[in-house]
This record gives C-alpha cells, structure tokens and sequence, in this order.
C-alpha cells in the first residue's frame, strides 16, 4: 500500500526530546513530500479526531522545548476494541495510511495491538526519561533528565557539605534504576539504591558508618523510586536517624522537575535521527518497529520485543560506583 499521509501523536509520561522527534517526523514527511498529520492528545484525541495538518514551518522553534506540544494524555477507551475502532474511524476519515507514535512501552502494546486488529502501519520512537525500554541503549530524555539530575544534586551538595548532613535524594525511574545509577555516579553519591539490586538495610548502615569512619563529613544517597529496600526516603531518615544519631539527615524528592526542560544536545540529535528513521521506515514498507539506538548506530526492533523485553542495569557501571566510594 502507498502511504501518503502519516500522522504522529505523543504518548504517556511525555519526556524532552518529544518535540524535536516531532520536528524531525513532520520535516522528514515535508522532505519526502508525503503528507503529516498531528494527532493532539495521544491516542485520546485519535478517538475524537483531534488532527491538525503539519507542513516543515508548524515545527518552528520546537527543538529547543521540553514537553510535547502536542501534549499527551493516558486514555482508557483505547484499550478497549470499540475505542480503537473509534481510533481507526477517525484516522481513515482523516486519510491516515501510518503512524508514528512517541512514548514508552504502553504506548507501544496500544499501537500494536490497533495494528493486529486493522493492519495498520506503527512505527515507535522510545520517550521516556527513565530508558526502560528494550532495544536501545538511550530513550529521548533519558540524557536530559540525568543532566538535570546531576545539576540539582551539585546544589544539594553545597548545603550537605556546609552542615556535615546525609542527604536521601529520590530520582524517577518506576521499575529501574538507570537515572538513579547514572546520575549517582556523575554526582558523586555516596550509596545509589536502584531497583535491580536490594542493597538491603543492614549494608546501608554499614556502608554509611564506613563513610563516617573514613573521615567524610557529608553524604548523598540516591534512590530510585522504584527502589526495593522497603522503606521510602522519608522512613529511610528515620531509620538511619534512629540506628545511626551521628547522622544529621535530609530528605529531597526531585520529582516532576526531572521532566521538564529543554531537551540536552544529545537528545535533540538522536530525537531528528530517529524522526528520519521512522518516516524512511514506514515508507519502505515496514510495520511494527521501534527505532533505537546501539553503538551510536540507529536499529530497528519489533515492537513486541521491546515490549517483552527488560532493559540490564550497568554492572560496570556499579563496580565503578563501589570503587568511587571508597
Ligand atoms: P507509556 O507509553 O509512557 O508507557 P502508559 O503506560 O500510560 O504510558 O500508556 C499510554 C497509553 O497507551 C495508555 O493511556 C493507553 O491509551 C495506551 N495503552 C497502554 N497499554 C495498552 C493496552 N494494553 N492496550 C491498549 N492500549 C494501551
Ligand atoms: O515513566 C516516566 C516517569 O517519569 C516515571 O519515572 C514516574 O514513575 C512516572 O513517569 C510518573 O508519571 P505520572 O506522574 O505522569 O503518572
């Protein structure tokens, strides 16, 4: 089939990076003079035809911006069959032939169960910031959000070395811990609690009874909110406060903050490459990929499989860690 309008929506927790995907994919149409479309509102406004057509100038001065213009929303109705179908009526009204879905994997399980029912060309591109998904090394935002984590933890450093404090700070990432590990070790961080590996409480003492005893005055421990440990950050201040009164203990949770921002260097390049890759893909006829990144080398993976898939946590990444604290 001929696909001569492609549409492009983003989807779940949005992430920086979403809008310079969004340039790339409408430039990358206007370039191979095939016809885009936005879909406002993730798959909530594709069930109420929430479309406005995109030439290369509706993408003006997006790059450089956080967020996703064309917003983002959960949406229920999808998941259900008469939702999608109200999905698929709207798209064939508007004449979509294919679409470009930006998000994370519930997006993609969405896009290719409509693709299972109707036949209809998906391509995905990975946003998220907590680069959880199988079949690339980086998600758009993933970069960002470790930057922002890492300029925010210098602060809290300056505060925690000037009073002799422990700091408890929580970073994002609901079932994994790569901003934890990797922001904990450009930050510095004295212990970094990640999902993938329960540090257990016992060790945590120890560990920090050892940092006191090598003469460190100040500490900052990471913690990922998907930890596993068994006691959120502000029961971990009580905890250690109790078990260890040598401690003066403080607690920040980054939150939302870590979302926002305009997108890194880094993120902008990979979102227009990953854009180009996703429109050439569609027109060469494939279905049912998701465009990722490996060895700094642009890959496509089946959907399904990044869904199934479960990104490893760096290993080297921990020793390193370990041998920092010292
Ligand atoms: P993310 O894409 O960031 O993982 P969500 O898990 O919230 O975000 O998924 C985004 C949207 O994708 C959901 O609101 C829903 O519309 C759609 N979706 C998620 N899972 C499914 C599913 N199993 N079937 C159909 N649609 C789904
Ligand atoms: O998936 C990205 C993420 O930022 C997670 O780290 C966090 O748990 C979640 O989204 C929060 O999502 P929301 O507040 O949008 O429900």
């Amino acid at each position: 089939m001929e696909i001569k309008k492609i549409a492009v929506f983003t989807s779940g927790g949005d992430s920086p990076g979403m809008n310079a995907a969004i340039r790339s994919v409408v430039r990358t149409c206007a370039y191979m003079k095939v016809d885009c479309v936005a879909i406002y509102r993730g798959y909530q406004g594709m069930i109420e035809g929430d479309f406005k057509p995109m030439d290369a100038r509706s993408v003006n001065n997006i790059i450089n911006k956080g967020g996703t213009i064309l917003k983002s929303a959960r949406c229920d109705d999808f998941r259900t069959k008469e939702g999608r179908k109200k999905a698929y009526d709207q798209l064939k009204k508007e004449g979509v032939d294919a679409f470009v879905v930006i998000g994370g994997d519930g997006s993609f399980t969405g896009a290719l169960k409509f693709n299972e029912e109707y036949d209809f060309p998906v391509i995905g591109i990975p946003g998220t910031i907590d680069n959880d998904i199988f079949g690339t090394t980086f998600t758009l935002g993933f970069d960002t959000a470790l930057n922002t984590v890492v300029e925010v933890i210098d602060k809290i450093r300056d505060t925690a070395s000037s009073h002799n404090r422990l700091f408890f700070v929580e970073v994002m990432g609901r079932d994994v811990g790569h901003i934890a590990l990797n922001a904990g070790v450009g930050a510095g961080a004295e212990e970094i609690l990640i999902p993938e590996e329960n540090l257990g409480l016992e060790r945590l003492l120890e560990s920090l009874k050892r940092s006191k005893a090598s003469g460190k005055s100040s500490s900052i421990v990471i913690v990922a909110e998907g930890d596993k440990i068994g006691k959120n950050v502000f029961e971990l201040k009580e905890y250690v406060e109790e078990h260890l009164p040598i401690y003066d203990v403080r607690v920040s949770v980054l939150g939302h903050m870590q979302r926002g921002g305009a997108p890194s260097c880094y993120d902008r390049v990979l979102a227009s490459r990953m854009g180009v890759k996703a429109v050439e893909s569609l027109l060469e006829g494939k279905s049912n990929l998701m465009v990722g990144v490996q060895d700094n080398k642009l890959i496509l993976t089946p959907i399904s499989k990044a869904i199934k898939g479960h990104t490893k946590i760096d290993k080297e990444l921990m020793r390193v860690s370990d041998i920092m604290t010292v």
